[in-house]
């Protein structure tokens, strides 16, 4: 798992961990960027390792992405989960994990990528938005999507009150993308992404 803050998607991961629900999937390390962070406490709370690799360490993105990936690979690490890390992933990081890195966006993709996204929607005045589960590529919010919920924007919405509601659905369907991707079902065909029937 990796994140940068809060944490509250990395906490609904560690709880289907807690409640046997995210098996056959299981978070060896949860591995932030910034020192401090909230996300570092909910892992180690749940007796998982956490382990901060400042991104401001280091000189160039290739240097950090580097010391990630000796951490993931010491630890046998098979898929990277992106719940709520701020940093965009090259190339050089993605090619060690094909269709094995996913994000949750809180917006209904290709719509506002990038920050800030239930600000963004707002600001255009969409009636209906939610949240995005996908597959990492090079680009910012532009990988294959694996699943979506939708979450109506109410006529008294903040960018607040709009993005709790769109992390409560986030909180379902990020534990239950990472499970299915840990049992295989999940068929990238281009930027189709489909579940093999069970059986
Ligand atoms: C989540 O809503 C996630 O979708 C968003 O950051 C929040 C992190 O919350 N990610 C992005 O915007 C990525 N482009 P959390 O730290 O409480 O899980």
């Amino acid at each position: 798992m990796l994140a940068s803050g809060r944490g509250s998607n990395l906490q609904a991961l560690l709880d289907a961990q807690a409640d046997g629900t995210l098996a056959p999937a299981e978070i060896v390390l949860a591995l932030c960027n910034r020192p401090g962070a909230p996300a570092l406490d909910r892992a180690r709370a749940a007796g998982v390792e956490a382990l901060c690799i400042d991104h401001q360490g280091f000189p160039d993105r290739r240097g950090f992405e580097d010391a990630m990936l000796a951490a993931l690979a010491e630890r046998g690490v098979e898929a990277v989960v992106l719940a709520g890390f701020m940093r965009i992933l090259s190339g050089h990081f993605l090619q060690n994990f094909p269709a094995r890195v996913i994000n949750t966006h809180p917006s209904l993709l290709p719509a506002f990528p990038g920050l800030d996204a239930p600000a963004q929607a707002l600001a255009h005045g969409v009636k209906v938005t939610g949240c995005t589960v996908h597959f990492v590529d090079a680009g910012v919010d532009t990988g294959p999507i694996i699943a979506q919920a939708s979450v109506p924007v109410l006529d008294d919405d903040d960018a607040g009150s709009l993005h709790r509601r769109i992390q409560a659905q986030e909180h379902a369907l990020l534990p239950e993308v990472t499970r299915t991707l840990a049992t295989g079902a999940l068929l990238c065909e281009g930027r189709r992404v489909r579940r093999r029937p069970p059986g």
